[in-house]
């Protein structure tokens, strides 16, 4: 029997079941206390963790490699959204899904291939995801867009965390979400924040990513509860 792998069949239970999501993001975290710091976000309700790679390359500054993501793993229940910033993301595809990723995010901006990245991501039986920066338009992933799991739009440039929402990105986030089909997330990525979250609700958006507005609050607990609440708020109260 081919019993589905526990990453696929995290993967369709995550996608199909369709609701707004915060997802922490881990850059943000104290690294002194990093399992604190995940359960603290998971106890509050957090399904899914942000994970940023940074090459030094692609974006001018470095973060972490797969060895956290598989120390983190077995702490952890969450869906793990790794989001690669790397040149050359096929090459280190397995290492990343090896250690403990349900779905890996490439930058279309680092390849001229991007379905061969996509496979390559699949190969290792996790979800996929492409994201675009501030100036990349949404032609750029047209082609492949029925293939991946996630549209991810970076709200800043990408390589630091605290850094200004970028409101103009909010007419490619409405322009995806005609576009993409209800099993696909879309989801935005820097400056999410209690002044911003509304209206990244309002144009589409299901995931969130959100560092400095959640982990570098007091209460890293009542700052996710506050902006799922205030995500769910903005799109069922009318404008
Ligand atoms: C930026 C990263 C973000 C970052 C967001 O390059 O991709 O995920 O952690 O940080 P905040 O929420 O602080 O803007
Ligand atoms: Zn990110």
């Amino acid at each position: 029997m081919n019993e589905p792998s526990r990453n696929e069949a995290d993967r369709l239970t995550d996608l199909k079941s369709k609701k707004l999501r915060v997802a922490p993001s881990l850059l943000a975290a104290d690294f002194r206390r990093l399992e604190e710091h995940v359960a603290i976000v998971e106890r509050a309700g957090a399904e899914v963790l942000h994970l940023d790679i940074m090459d030094g390359h692609f974006v001018p500054n470095l973060s972490f490699g797969p060895g956290v993501i598989a120390q983190l793993r077995p702490e952890s229940k969450m869906f793990f959204d790794t989001h690669l910033m790397i040149e050359e993301p096929a090459r280190y595809a397995e290492a990343f899904a090896n250690a403990g990723s349900n779905l890996i995010t490439f930058h279309i901006e680092v390849t001229d291939n991007p379905g061969e990245v996509i496979d390559e991501i699949r190969k290792h039986s996790c979800a996929v995801g492409v994201s675009i920066n501030p100036a990349t338009e949404v032609r750029s992933i047209e082609a492949i867009l029925e293939k991946v799991d996630l549209v991810l739009v970076m709200s800043v440039w990408p390589g630091f965390g605290g850094q200004s929402f970028i409101a103009d990105v909010l007419s490619k986030v409405e322009q995806l979400r005609d576009r993409m089909r209800d099993d696909q997330r879309l989801e935005i990525d820097g400056g999410i924040g209690p002044k911003t979250i509304a209206s990244a609700a309002r144009a589409g958006v299901d995931t969130f990513v959100a560092g400095t507005s959640i982990f570098e609050q007091p209460d890293p607990a009542a700052a996710f509860e506050k902006l799922t609440q205030f995500a769910q708020k903005a799109i069922s109260t009318p404008i």
